[in-house]
């Protein structure tokens, strides 16, 4: 594991992989970490990857000293080297093209790197994300967000919005206040901040149009599959706005968003099998239903017929994937090719782990469709509602005008019907469930403060918010998207544990 002659190595000696293809026909040098190494005979082939992209490096016996030919049929998997070679077009290689070697150093070997080309558990392999984040799935998942990111800043900078960037450690809840991660400053209780929108609304009334972009923290007690206790918030804020406005604005986002990224990441969408046609289908106008449509489409027949139809295909599924997996273990037991056992392996793994999610979609079906069926106009959306709506529609839902008593203290109270306030909810289609939360705001004192009471407030921690009423009082509104359910869903990942490099849920805490 000797480290070989690491030197400061500049920017520019080596040609990256994703620009080989300005090198055909020419010597390049690539540097990077051997993702896969495999011998055959006189020819070793060594996939290399450099964060760019993966090439396959040929190396012909008699074309490099033979103590480096051994070297390097032995060389551990994530070893790091250096190769130099020519550059050809070669369609049956990981990027397009190939390197003819003609020289190699090797920089740092490793030996017995633990994530083999074998199949894991995600257990497994969120214990060790430290190296997991190199191979090829949580890559893709880096490049697609790292887009998101570029196309959200994109987005409003160029719709003349200023960034603000929000405090993190806060004197007030945002939301609902038994989420808060409290902290002791110094003797004064604060809290980690579970949005910016707040402070936002103070930065309104000076910039009119702003937003924030950073982590937000929730100490919520759900082990589910959409739940973080810390994650990435989009938030504008947005003075002079109406709620239909407000809606168009999170439309445009969520396709420019979904555009950047088809444009941008297609071999990445391709890689990991994320529905490309579905996505390519995200276009304007998206849905608008109001939660009293929903509640009375959840407790409709069409709603039970829905939940049926779909317990029958998972049903079918299931027997599918059953005589697969008893296929591909006669593979296992039977076969004496190692390679047709570990392909058969590392498709066991893939279908048990799609079974046991089907046998819990099974199981929760009827549960499901009995808490739609029993769904009462007041409540907020559970998450299984959600799935269900957003499992009905092709394109991204908006629901709009939640009972007031289900959502948070600033949400503005509705002048026509004031049962209800003036928000959304954006589903992401295909079961994915909320993205976005957004509202226009409370702009009257009195009804803040009155709402504030009833939740329990003290209107002397919120001085300063309540302030904002006083001095100019302004119509304003603004949403939040989440950045790991956001890439969830153009991901097709069914847990954001996989969007962030690092994921913190409320069980575990990996490294
Ligand atoms: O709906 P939420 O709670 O809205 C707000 O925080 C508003 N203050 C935003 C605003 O109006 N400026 O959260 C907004 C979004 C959700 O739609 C969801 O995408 C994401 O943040 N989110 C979470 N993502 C991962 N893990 C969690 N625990 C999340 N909680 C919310
Ligand atoms: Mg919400």
């Amino acid at each position: 594991m000797g480290l070989v002659a690491i030197s400061f190595v500049a920017m520019g000696m080596y040609i990256r992989i994703a620009d080989l293809k300005d090198y055909i026909g020419k010597q390049a040098r690539i540097a990077g970490w051997l993702y896969h190494g495999r011998s055959a005979g006189k020819l070793l082939f060594l996939l290399v990857r450099d964060g760019s992209g993966i090439c396959q490096c040929v190396v012909e016996k008699g074309k490099v000293h033979d103590d480096l030919f051994a070297q390097l049929d032995h060389l551990g998997q994530e070893s790091c080297l250096e190769v130099t070679g020519l550059v050809r077009q070669e369609p049956r290689s990981p990027g397009g093209y190939e390197l003819a070697v003609t020289g190699a150093r090797i920089i740092a070997k490793a030996e017995g790197y633990p994530i083999t080309p074998k199949p894991h558990g995600i257990d497994f392999l969120m214990r060790n994300r430290h190296l997991h984040l190199r191979s090829r799935i949580p890559w893709c998942i880096a490049r697609i967000r790292h887009t998101v990111v570029d196309a959200i800043r994109r987005f409003f900078n160029d719709r003349g919005f200023t960034l603000v960037d929000t405090p993190i450690i806060t004197t007030i809840a945002g939301e609902e206040v038994g989420s808060l991660f409290r902290l002791d400053y110094f003797g004064q209780p604060v809290a980690l901040t579970q949005t910016g929108q707040l402070y936002l609304e103070a930065a309104a009334a000076s910039l009119g149009r702003v937003y924030c972009f950073g982590p937000t923290f929730r100490a919520e007690k759900s082990k589910t599959r959409r739940h973080l206790t810390e994650f990435w918030m989009a938030e504008p804020e947005v003075a002079f706005i109406n709620l239909s406005g407000l809606i168009e604005l999170a439309e445009d986002l969520v396709c420019a968003i979904v555009e950047r990224v088809l444009e941008d990441n297609h071999p990445e969408l391709e890689t990991i099998g994320a529905d490309i046609e579905a996505l390519a289908r995200v276009s304007k106008p998206f849905y608008r239903l109001t939660y009293t449509q929903v509640a009375d489409l959840l407790t409709s027949s069409k709603t039970q017929q829905f939940m049926q139809d779909q317990l029958q295909v998972l049903v079918a599924r299931r027997s599918e994937i059953t005589s697969r997996i008893a296929e591909l273990e006669a593979v296992l037991a039977g076969s004496s090719k190692q390679w047709q056992r570990d392909k058969a392996a590392a498709e066991l793994i893939e279908l048990r782990s799609e079974l046991a999610d089907l046998e819990l979609r099974i199981e929760n079906n009827p549960k499901h469709a009995q808490l739609a069926a029993q769904f009462q106009w007041g409540k907020d959306l559970g998450g299984s509602d959600e799935t269900i709506v957003s499992q009905m529609f092709d394109k991204p839902v908006f629901v709009t005008h939640y009972p007031r008593q289900a959502k948070a203290f600033y949400m503005r109270q509705d002048r026509s019907d004031p049962k209800v306030v003036e928000n959304f909810d954006l589903l992401a289609p295909n079961g994915f469930g909320e993205i976005i939360g957004g509202s226009m705001r409370e702009e009257d004192y009195e009804l803040l403060a009155a709402r504030m009471d009833q939740e329990g407030l003290k209107q002397e921690d919120y001085w300063w918010y309540l302030d904002l009423r006083r001095y100019g009082s302004f119509p304003h509104g603004g949403f939040g998207l989440g950045l790991e359910r956001t890439v969830a869903w153009i991901t097709g990942q069914r847990h954001v544990r996989q969007c962030i490099a690092f994921p913190r849920i409320m069980d575990k805490l990996y490294l």
